[in-house]
């Protein structure tokens, strides 16, 4: 059988999508009525990690561990992976020694290569290009309290990042639409973003256009991790991109506002909203374990219906 990774979103179709929304749900009500869940007993993840993470790491390792299995945690400082060893031969090794391998790092060809030379899935934690896994878990949020996100509108603010661009993927394949407002010359780029073009997504110079009548607000730092350089012309560019209680108004009454953390108040959001009724941002960090476990029984072991 061919193994199955979660590099980009689009890796996944409609089905198997709507397959671990369902199943995450299985496993968080699972995890909250502490019944055991073991059907990843005696597998290990390894976890490599080239950039910084406190969610990512904490839901991949104590998803694992809840799941039954083993979870490892190498990052370049203190491996080989700093030292030049080629990531092709990375690969070759890591996976023979595991069952399941997660990356983040910098460019998507780097974790293309680690996949092409891998025995096991490998998932994307994070790259300069996407951001899957969150992608599922705010998918995941959002059904949990609105139900369907078919059809409704998202608006997204400031950064046409690897976040947007998942938010972008997911919208063609779940069928929904994303209104993007960023400050000139930060606008999305379709091919970078992966996109094949369905009319899921709208540019909007004002960011209260996009956000008018939107089911969800959401944002995103404004400067991603390794382009720390940028941050002083960032900072400028993106000053009328904070998203505020006048752009909640415009959104729809019962709009969410989310964000992946870890999120700067006074940069990209204001504190009334992020801290205010509307926003969901503790649910959703709560529901990557809760989506990743699903992601990580699929990969190993398909559809399971017990
Ligand atoms: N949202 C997210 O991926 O957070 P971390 O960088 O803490 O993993
Ligand atoms: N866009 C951010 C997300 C952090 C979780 C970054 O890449 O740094």
């Amino acid at each position: 059988m061919a193994i199955k990774h979660f590099l980009q979103f689009r890796d996944f179709d409609p089905g198997e999508l709507d397959y671990l929304f369902a199943r995450a749900r299985v496993i968080k009500d699972r995890f909250k009525r502490y019944v055991k869940h073991h059907p990843l007993a005696d597998r290990t993840l390894v976890m490599i990690f080239e950039k910084a993470s406190t969610r990512t790491r904490l839901s991949f390792e104590a998803g694992m561990q809840q799941l039954g299995g083993a979870a490892i945690y190498l990052n370049t400082r203190d491996s080989q992976l700093g030292r030049g060893e080629p990531v092709e031969d990375a690969a070759e090794v890591i996976s023979r020694m595991c069952d399941i391998v997660m990356i983040r790092t910098f460019e998507q060809d780097i974790i293309e290569r680690f996949a092409a030379h891998s025995r096991v899935p490998v998932v994307n934690g994070l790259t300069n290009e996407y951001h899957p896994c969150q992608i599922l878990a705010d998918i995941f949020t959002f059904i949990e309290h609105r139900g369907s996100i078919r059809g409704r509108n998202v608006a997204w603010i400031g950064d046409s990042n690897n976040v947007c661009n998942t938010w972008l993927q997911a919208a063609e394949l779940l069928d929904f639409n994303v209104r993007v407002s960023t400050p000139p010359g930060y606008e999305v780029e379709p091919d970078r973003a992966g996109l094949v073009g369905t009319g899921h997504f709208e540019q909007f110079s004002d960011p209260m256009k996009a956000c008018e009548g939107a089911d969800l607000v959401t944002t995103d730092v404004w400067t991603s991790m390794g382009f720390e350089a940028e941050n002083d012309e960032r900072r400028k560019a993106f000053a009328d991109w904070r998203v505020d209680a006048d752009m909640m108004r415009v959104a729809r009454p019962d709009a969410l506002f989310m964000h992946c953390l870890p999120a700067h108040r006074g940069e990209e959001v204001d504190a009334d909203v992020i801290d205010g009724p509307q926003s969901v941002v503790w649910d959703e960090a709560e529901n990557r374990l809760h989506a990743q476990k699903a992601l990580m029984e699929y990969l190993l072991l398909g559809r399971l219906d017990d």
